[in-house]
This record gives structure tokens, C-alpha cells and sequence, in this order.
């Protein structure tokens, strides 16, 4: 027993804002489009909330722990699990929503399936996750292949030659737990999901492939369209890559350097851009060697002037509504493009044309279905509220988390803004780390907006102030207000300034209502209050002359662990304009006619 005791305290794996010493091969992407094995399904797992089957691999490489995946060999052999009789949840998916003894469950969760594979002769193989919340330990085949920390960004490892020609098994050690370094930090208003939530694929590739690419309209005088293609493998150097657009006759051949990259400019003097009227995808194929990559991108340009923002060189307004990342129906976090399009739908018929996926990177069929249906996205990471900012662990997590889903999302038309964060305190640590993420943001992808939901200083009077400091460093403001819900209501003289001149977003407004509650308008919680408090942040924003676009939270309600009034919330967040069973609130139809009526 003492051995057992020895693993426990040193492996707890509370290492939310460590540097991982992952293994993960460079991340791959578009994902959709490659030749997977799909190994999403019911998988085998235990709930483990001491840690029992878990050992540190780092100290311990040959640890027996869960990762074995042990079955008794003999009947009087002692062995206190059996994933094979264990039962079963479905992948992707929270296990918070696939049994009510999980429902606020947060610690260790181990999840194991088999599958059979023959490995092609010169492939290379990777087993890849959209994403696991939070902290997920991989084995294959009883050895401990990648680590990942971070809850909504995908990860790889290569398993070439980890792989049994036959049967072959994976057990992950998912956890769940909230850390005060971690990124969120321990305390956010939306329900902790646990578990492998997205996709998981082996992918399979040519010994030297296209592991990556970017592309995109870089001049849009010039209708010129520019990037890059990152070959991975020993023949990835000096190697011939060929960029074409089929339909337009477009083929655009380049070379790599010796790091296996090539850049690539090209006039499309004839390029249909991407708007949300018209969003056109054009089918783009690269190719190298024995592999080929095909995608459907959209092609625009997203730049501020002033305080607009422009679109193809036009001013727009963004008519957005803010998101959780959860099934339409009864929460859980959503993992479907059916699930995903019925949000998205919602949305859309409420008159957006933008929608702001707070406060976590979305599955990447959100992104691909909302680029589809012409929705502009602000897509965000969990810098949210007040996290350990002294921490460089922390900063790490929180650069990897973004680079991750740059990487994944970067040829996304519609992703017009990537955001840094919500609603953090104005401290002097905070605004060094969140620098850092700017500048961080700006080295990988020099081509889009960088935005942060920011607090407002409060109001003087009758008028709201923003002058956080971070804006300096923005191209958009977003600010976050409740009049008439956190505070006074607006009134007739209520005006909102801030000291920048750029664009601003109003990117959270709102009220709450249980729907189907019906009374006056000063009775909190009815329908007739949250369409109250519409109508007057309604006339407030109307007086703001450098508003350029409003982001109301939230689409529908959500669940949130913080939210405990009984018959009211009882565990849910009901600022939504359409409840958690997809009724719309009266307010809901106050935001139509303002977006039906607001022409740009
Ligand atoms: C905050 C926060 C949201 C939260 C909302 C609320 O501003 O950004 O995540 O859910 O307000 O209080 O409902």
C-alpha cells in the first residue's frame, strides 16, 4: 500500500498552469478534410475522483496504473478494475450530461476503448483530439503517448509506431478539476464540462505530408492572395508545392525552405469576396508529393479606420448575440454540426450577422457552419475574470491555448476577431500578461482584429466610462455594461464615452427572465422586466456615435453552478433570449425589430 501512497502525492495532477512536458507532434489542420479513422463512439470509463489509477509517467515510466488496461489472467490475481465490464459514455461529449451521478462531478475520469487497425505500409499515423477539458493524459497500447492541458483547442500525437496491427487500445486519464493557475482560473460562470467533449481521429498521412497552411486576401486593391504551406517529414525541405484554386484556373507553384516551408502570392484579379450576403467558399487544393490538401475557403479582407470597422473596405455593423458552447436542448456541451446549426440558426433568424463564441475556442464545425451560413465570429480564450497573472506557468498556458486555436482557425473567413479575453481586473500584473497575449496574437496572425470584452469604469452621473488601459493595444473595444440588472436602470440621459477612438463593440448587455414568467415590469425575472431593460439599453446605444456593433448576452440560457435561486435559475444562467428548451423570450422579438430595422 505504501507504494501506492508514494505515486498519489507525487502525481496529483493539479498542474493547470505548468508548462506541459507534452509529447504532442505539431498540430495538423484541417482536420475535416484528411483520411481519419473516426474512433468517436462508446468508450469504457471510471470515475476516479482519489486518483487511484493514476501514476506521474514522468518519474515513472513503466507505472502499471489504468493505463495498463490489466484484465486477470489467472482467477486468484488481484487486479481493482476492469475498463472492458466498466460502463460506458459516449465520445465527444461531457460526461456532466450522460449520468445524473456525474452531473457536478469534477476530478479524474478515465476514459479506454479498443479498436482494430492495420497500419499502411510508408504512413505515418496520428491519433488527434478536439479537445479534452481539461487536463488529459493519453496511453495507447499501455504506454503514455501526449499530455494536453486546456480545455476547447484540439492536439495530435504521433503513434506510428505505437500501433499493433490488430487490436489496439487507448486509455485516457481525463481531469476536470479547476485550478487558481489554470486558464480559466477556478471560478467562471458556466458549467465546468468534463471529459473528451470533441472528435477523436487517427489520421493517417504520407511519410512527409502538409501538416499545416495559411492563406488569405492579403491586398485587397490588388486582389492579391498570399500564404504559406508547412510540409512535415524527412522530405519536407527544398520540396515542390503547388497552391491552386481550381475554379478561378489559379495554380501557384512554390518551394520550401529548409524548415519545410513555402510562401506562396498570387493575383485572383476575378475573386468573389466573402461577405456575410454572399458567403462564398472557393474549393483550394495543395498539393506535394504523393499528398494533397483540399479546403473551401472564403476570401475578404477586415481592417478598422477610424472607429469603423471595414469589411471588403466597407464600414459594417455587427448585429451579434453572445454564445455558450451548448446544445440547444438541455445543456451539455455542444459537439454536433447539428447541434451547432440549430445555435446558429437561432441566431441567424433573430437577424445576426455576427456572433461572439464566449468564452473558449468552439468546435471547429461551429466555426466551419457559421462561415458557411455568412456569421462573422469573435472568437475568444478563457482569459476570463481573474486569474493567477504573476504566474509565467499560467501566461504559458494561456499563449499555448491561443496559439492553438490560431493555428486551427486561421483560414476561417468569417473569424474577423480574436479575442483576448473577458472582463479581467484593472491591476498592473494583468495588463503586462494581457500585452503579452497581444502581441503574442499578432506575431501568428497579423491579418485579423484583436478585441477583449473589457469592464467599464463605472458611471459618473448619468454616463458610463471606459478607459481601460488594455484598449490602448486593441484595434476594437469591447465593453461590457448592465445597466437596469447589475446597477441603475439606463435612463433617458444615459450616455457611454471611453477615451479611444476606435471602434467600440458592446460585446454583453442584457437581463434575466424565467420564461414563461409573466408580470409587471418591475418585477425581477418576468419577461416583461428583461424586455424592459432591452428597450432601454436599446436607446442607450442608439447615443453612442462610434458603436459598431452589439454583442446581447446570451442567446439562450445556460447552465452555471453559480446561478442557485430556486424556481428561478436552479443552476442556470436566464439571460437568455430564448430558454434552455429553445422557447424565445419577449425579448428575443425586441432584438429582431432592432436588427430587422438597423440597416448599415
Ligand atoms: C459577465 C460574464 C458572463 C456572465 C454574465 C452574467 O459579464 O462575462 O460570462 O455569464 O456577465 O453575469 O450573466
Amino acid at each position: 500500500m505504501k507504494r501506492l501512497w508514494v505515486f498519489f502525492c507525487l502525481c496529483l495532477p493539479g498542474i493547470a498552469g505548468a508548462q506541459t512536458d507534452s509529447l504532442l507532434a505539431p498540430q495538423i489542420t484541417d482536420v475535416p478534410h484528411r483520411q481519419v479513422l473516426n474512433l468517436d463512439g462508446q468508450w469504457h470509463y471510471i470515475i476516479d475522483p482519489y486518483n487511484t489509477g493514476y501514476f506521474d509517467y514522468r518519474h515513472h515510466p513503466t507505472a502499471d496504473g489504468f493505463f495498463r488496461n490489466r484484465h486477470v489472467s489467472d482467477p486468484g490475481q488481484l487486479i481493482e478494475y476492469n475498463f472492458s465490464t466498466s460502463p460506458t459514455l459516449h465520445v465527444p461529449g461531457d460526461w456532466n450530461t450522460q449520468s445524473p451521478e456525474l452531473l457536478y462531478y469534477e476530478g479524474t475520469l478515465w476514459y479506454e476503448r479498443t479498436f482494430q487497425f492495420h497500419p499502411p505500409p510508408h504512413k505515418r499515423i496520428f491519433l488527434y483530439f478536439g479537445a479534452v477539458n481539461y487536463h488529459g493524459v493519453i496511453g495507447l497500447n499501455g504506454k503514455i503517448i501526449g499530455e494536453h492541458i486546456g480545455g476547447f483547442t484540439p492536439f495530435d500525437m504521433e503513434v506510428t509506431h505505437q500501433l499493433a496491427d490488430g487490436r489496439n487500445f487507448i486509455v485516457a486519464m481525463t481531469n476536470n478539476n479547476r485550478h487558481k493557475q489554470g486558464v480559466p482560473t477556478n471560478n467562471f460562470d458556466w458549467w465546468n464540462y468534463g471529459g473528451i467533449t470533441r472528435d477523436v481521429y487517427l489520421i493517417t498521412e504520407p511519410e512527409t505530408f502538409i501538416e499545416d497552411y495559411f492563406i488569405h486576401l492579403s491586398d485587397l486593391q490588388k486582389h492579391i492572395i498570399s500564404g504559406w504551406v508547412k510540409l512535415n517529414g524527412p522530405r519536407a525541405d527544398h520540396r515542390r508545392v503547388m497552391v491552386s484554386i481550381p475554379s478561378l484556373k489559379l495554380n501557384s507553384p512554390c518551394m520550401t525552405d529548409g524548415d519545410g516551408k513555402a510562401y506562396f502570392s498570387f493575383q485572383a484579379p476575378n475573386l468573389v469576396l466573402w461577405s456575410p450576403r454572399h458567403p462564398y467558399l472557393y474549393p483550394v487544393s495543395i498539393k506535394a508529393g504523393s499528398d494533397t490538401l483540399r479546403d473551401e475557403v472564403g476570401f475578404r479582407t477586415i481592417a478598422v479606420q477610424g472607429t469603423n470597422i471595414l469589411l471588403n473596405g466597407k464600414p459594417i455593423f455587427l448585429k451579434g448575440v453572445c454564445m455558450h458552447e451548448e446544445a440547444p436542448f438541455g445543456g451539455g456541451r455542444a459537439h454536433s454540426v447539428e447541434q451547432d446549426h440549430i445555435l446558429l440558426k437561432w441566431a441567424k433568424n433573430m437577424g445576426c450577422n455576427f456572433v461572439r463564441l464566449a468564452h473558449y475556442p468552439y468546435n471547429e464545425a461551429m466555426i466551419r457552419e457559421a462561415e458557411k451560413m455568412g456569421i462573422m465570429v469573435w472568437s475568444e480564450i478563457p482569459v476570463y475574470w481573474t486569474i493567477d497573472w504573476d504566474n509565467p506557468g499560467t501566461l504559458e498556458n494561456a499563449k499555448r491555448q491561443l496559439k492553438e486555436e490560431i493555428t486551427r482557425d486561421k483560414n476561417r473567413a468569417n473569424i474577423i476577431l480574436w479575442s483576448m479575453g473577458n472582463e479581467n481586473p484593472r491591476l498592473p500584473e494583468r495588463l503586462v500578461f494581457m500585452k503579452a497575449l497581444v502581441s503574442e496574437a499578432r506575431s501568428l496572425d497579423p491579418s485579423r482584429l484583436i478585441t477583449a470584452a473589457l469592464q467599464v469604469s463605472g458611471a459618473h452621473h448619468d454616463t458610463t466610462y471606459l478607459d481601460d488601459p488594455l484598449g490602448a493595444d486593441l484595434d476594437v473595444i469591447g465593453g461590457n455594461i448592465y445597466p437596469g440588472w447589475y446597477g441603475p436602470p439606463a435612463g433617458p440621459t444615459a450616455r457611454f464615452t471611453m477615451i479611444y477612438n476606435k471602434p467600440l463593440i458592446m460585446s454583453e448587455f442584457g437581463a434575466g427572465a424565467l420564461q414563461g414568467f409573466h408580470g409587471d415590469t418591475t418585477t425581477r425575472w418576468t419577461e416583461e422586466f428583461q424586455y424592459k431593460v432591452y428597450e432601454e439599453d436599446f436607446a442607450l446605444l442608439k447615443t453612442i456615435p462610434f458603436l459598431r456593433g452589439i454583442c446581447p448576452w446570451v442567446l439562450k440560457d445556460c447552465r452555471s453552478p453559480k446561478r442557485l435561486l430556486p424556481f428561478i435559475q436552479d443552476g442556470w444562467n436566464r439571460k437568455g433570449l430564448i430558454s434552455d428548451q429553445g422557447i424565445p423570450k419577449e425579448a428575443y422579438y425586441l432584438v429582431k425589430q432592432y436588427y430587422s430595422g438597423k440597416t448599415w
